[in-house]
């Protein structure tokens, strides 16, 4: 017979979220308590990058993540994409009896994040979503991206919305047998507002203490806080900022995004025993942020955390430069930054009370 290879590699960027996921309904099927929205961000800095290769020799399924075996536990969520993966694939021979017969071959896998893994800077997002679509890039699959979502769901809950560029929204569905129908949507693609941009400001890339498995479990059982989130903000949350994001009004889009992230570390407060994410340099520049937008009537910068301490703000293009002027002048210590081929110095907006 003859030797044929079969072997795919992609990427997936990584999504920050305006309107955050905390919490699951059902922590089988990563299904969430609530809906939410992100950006996803087209820098090529800030990606996962994976190979799928299946082979008759390959003994087991193994899968290695930056150059170190990542074990695949039965069961477990790695174990889950890729099954449903060969599932997929299963589906697609017997449809196409003309196709390779490679469904039931084990795979290797190998996966490299170009930026810190577990800070908080959404690595299982990138790395489930480049997971699976890897995967599909391999089988051949007619999937749509918003099918793939549903198995990269089944990784890590945000990896959903890394399948889409833009602006995307993870709707939680009501269909808590199946989970069918809590998938991605994209709600406005990359070029609808190109001037959109994120700055990431890392303040600690060490892992995080605590995971958002075990942190968004501990919130549902305790946070009286998270009912009230999930009942009466986010609904209405969801719709204001997909309507900002729609009519480009940035000012609203800022202040919504700031409120969730505010409103996710006050519920992240709220977990008895409480969670804390962001650090001082985390406050230091959400005053910052805070300062600078009060010098005009509309907000031209907006924090959000995840769960860790780094920082991303987001802003529209004319207005980076001087945002990262300003961090930096706070922060004279951080690593150089390039806008536009050109490094940034530290400065002071016009009228900027320094005492913040
Ligand atoms: O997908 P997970 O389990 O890593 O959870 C991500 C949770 C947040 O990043 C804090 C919020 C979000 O929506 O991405």
């Amino acid at each position: 017979s003859t030797m044929s290879i079969y072997q795919a590699t992609t990427s997936a960027p990584v999504n920050i979220a305006c309107i955050k996921y905390w919490g699951k309904r059902n922590e089988s099927l990563i299904l969430p308590t609530n809906s939410s929205l992100s950006v996803t961000l087209s820098q090529d800095n800030l990606r996962s990058t994976t190979t799928a290769r299946a082979d008759p020799s390959f003994a087991a399924d193994c899968l290695w993540l930056n150059g170190k075996v990542d074990p695949i536990k039965p069961g477990g969520r790695l174990h889950t994409c890729i099954s449903e993966m060969k599932r997929l694939r299963t589906a697609f021979e017997a449809a196409n009896p003309d196709q390779p017969k490679i469904a039931s071959f084990n795979v290797h896998i190998c996966s490299f994040n170009n930026f810190p893994t577990a800070a908080g800077l959404a690595s299982s997002a990138s790395g489930f979503a480049a997971l699976v679509y890897a995967l599909a890039k391999l089988y051949a699959l007619p999937q749509t991206p918003e099918e793939l979502s549903l198995i990269a769901r089944r990784g890590s809950g945000s990896a959903c919305r890394s399948l889409f560029g833009g602006f995307v929204a993870w709707d939680m569905g009501s269909d808590d047998v199946t989970g069918l129908d809590s998938k991605a949507r994209q709600v406005a693609s990359e070029s609808h507002w190109p001037e959109m941009e994120a700055l990431i400001c890392v303040v600690n890339d060490a892992k995080k203490g605590t995971s958002s498995t075990s942190g968004m479990q501990r919130t549902v059982v305790t946070s009286a806080l998270l009912q009230h989130r999930i009942g009466y903000v986010v609904p209405s949350r969801m719709a204001d900022i997909e309507s900002a994001i729609a009519d480009k009004r940035f000012g609203d889009f800022a202040e919504i995004t700031m409120r969730d992230s505010n409103q996710f570390h006050a519920v992240a407060l709220d977990t008895y025993p409480p969670i804390f994410y962001m650090n001082d340099v985390s406050r230091a520049i959400i005053a910052i942020i805070t300062e600078y937008n009060r010098l005009s009537d509309q907000p031209k910068a907006a924090y959000t955390y995840d769960a860790g301490p780094n920082a991303v703000i987001y802003a529209l293009t004319p207005n980076v430069r001087e945002i990262a002027q300003l961090v930096l002048y706070y922060f004279p210590q951080a690593e150089k930054v390039i806008i536009g081929g050109q490094e940034v110095e530290a400065a002071l907006p016009e009228g900027f009370n320094e005492a913040v």
